[in-house]
């Protein structure tokens, strides 16, 4: 299943809110609408939200209807604007963006026609990159997985939020398509079910063995002895290892160290924030009372109750076992070691060339 299909100049966004009973592409043909699927979460998921905000931009190029350069950028800049300010936490929204956006910034020859070919080059680029880094990450990170291991996840860092194969869903799939034994828990993800709807129906999709467990399950699960480790995927990800990902993340990493389990976290660099010194600058998105107070549509909670909805939380470094990204696998000194992963040239196949990788 597809998270997004760019044909014909339309990007068909696959609506995640109404997984797993129906499958409906959303047709977005202007930047409001892709702005948003992004927002209500249609498309959701770090790295996924920054290949369609990549795309948002192709619409917009062609849909600005200016022949004077000064103009073109300058609508330009109000479009990107309009796509980065949909969410604030995974930082691979803004980091597509301005790769988009470098493409028509400080640039004194440009050539409208030229650009908007040159803006849809780099989206299928972003969108096939991110597609090759998981299957890096997943060679790199199913080395971790021992035979026969049981593995809570939270949320979904699945195909569906990405271009392909997922972060931490990819690792487990690498580690199962290498022919090991592996079960996977899959927490609910309250408020909005994305363990539940989503990384249940993902890996049933595939027969890998999944049970799903609601959110205050994980801890009676380790104390049981039935957990081996915890992989999830990551948001942001700050210069000293700090890692934001969906709310419930940090209380799971302190139950996997209080039950000595590793915690792993599978992420590509583009998540990463080496601007940032700690999690504490991680722009944490709130969003509105009706994901808590109800349930599939239906209330559960009293109407007029006070509401705290924040969508992501801030795991710090010390409880984090490794980091692992395409590049490979980070431990330790996060500081120093990710500074040194980020200095080295990445790997490429040459694969990703422009084509489109999204048909
Ligand atoms: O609110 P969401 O569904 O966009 O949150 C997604 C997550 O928290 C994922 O774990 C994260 O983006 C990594 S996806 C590869």
């Amino acid at each position: 299943m597809k998270t997004m299909i760019w044909e014909d100049g339309v990007l068909k966004i696959l609506d995640q809110t109404k997984l797993p009973e129906t499958i409906e592409y959303i047709e977005a043909k202007d930047v409001e609408t892709v702005a948003d699927a992004i927002r209500r979460l249609s498309v959701r998921g770090a790295p996924a939200i920054g290949a369609a905000a990549a795309y948002g931009l192709v619409i917009g190029a062609k849909n600005i209807d200016e022949t004077d350069k000064e103009k073109f950028m300058g609508e330009m800049e109000k479009v990107a604007y309009q796509l980065a300010s949909t969410r604030p936490t995974a930082v691979n929204l803004r980091w597509a963006i301005d790769r988009m956006m470098n493409k028509v910034r400080k640039r004194d020859d440009i050539y409208i026609a030229g650009v908007r070919g040159e803006l849809l080059e780099e989206a299928h680029k972003i969108y096939c990159e991110d597609l090759e880094a998981n299957r890096q990450m997943g060679e790199h990170g199913q080395k971790l997985i021992p035979d026969n291991c049981r593995i809570i996840t939270h949320c979904n860092a699945g195909a569906l939020a990405t271009a392909g194969f997922g972060t931490a869903l990819g690792v487990i799939r690498a580690a199962h398509r290498a022919g090991k034994k592996i079960e996977v828990f899959a927490d609910e993800t309250r408020p909005l079910l994305q363990g539940a709807r989503l990384t249940a129906w993902e890996m049933m999709q595939e027969d890998i063995p999944v049970t799903l467990i609601t959110d205050n399950m994980s801890g009676y699960l380790m104390a049981q002895g039935k957990a081996d480790m915890v992989i999830v995927g990551a948001d942001r990800i700050a210069s000293n290892g700090d890692v934001a990902n969906k709310i419930g993340t940090y209380g799971l990493a302190v139950l996997a160290q209080a039950h000595d389990i590793p915690f792993y976290v599978a992420a590509p660099t583009s998540t990463l924030d080496m601007n940032l010194s700690s999690g504490n600058e991680i722009p944490i998105e709130e969003r509105h009372e009706n994901e808590v107070t109800t349930v599939g549509g239906t209330r559960v909670a009293p109407a007029g109750v006070k509401v705290w909805n924040p969508a992501f939380d801030v795991t710090p470094f010390e409880l984090v076992s490794a980091i692992i990204t395409e590049r490979g696998v980070v431990e330790g000194q996060y500081q120093e070691n990710l500074k040194k992963l980020m200095e080295n040239e990445p790997q490429t196949s040459g694969v990703c060339s422009g084509q489109n990788p999204a048909k």
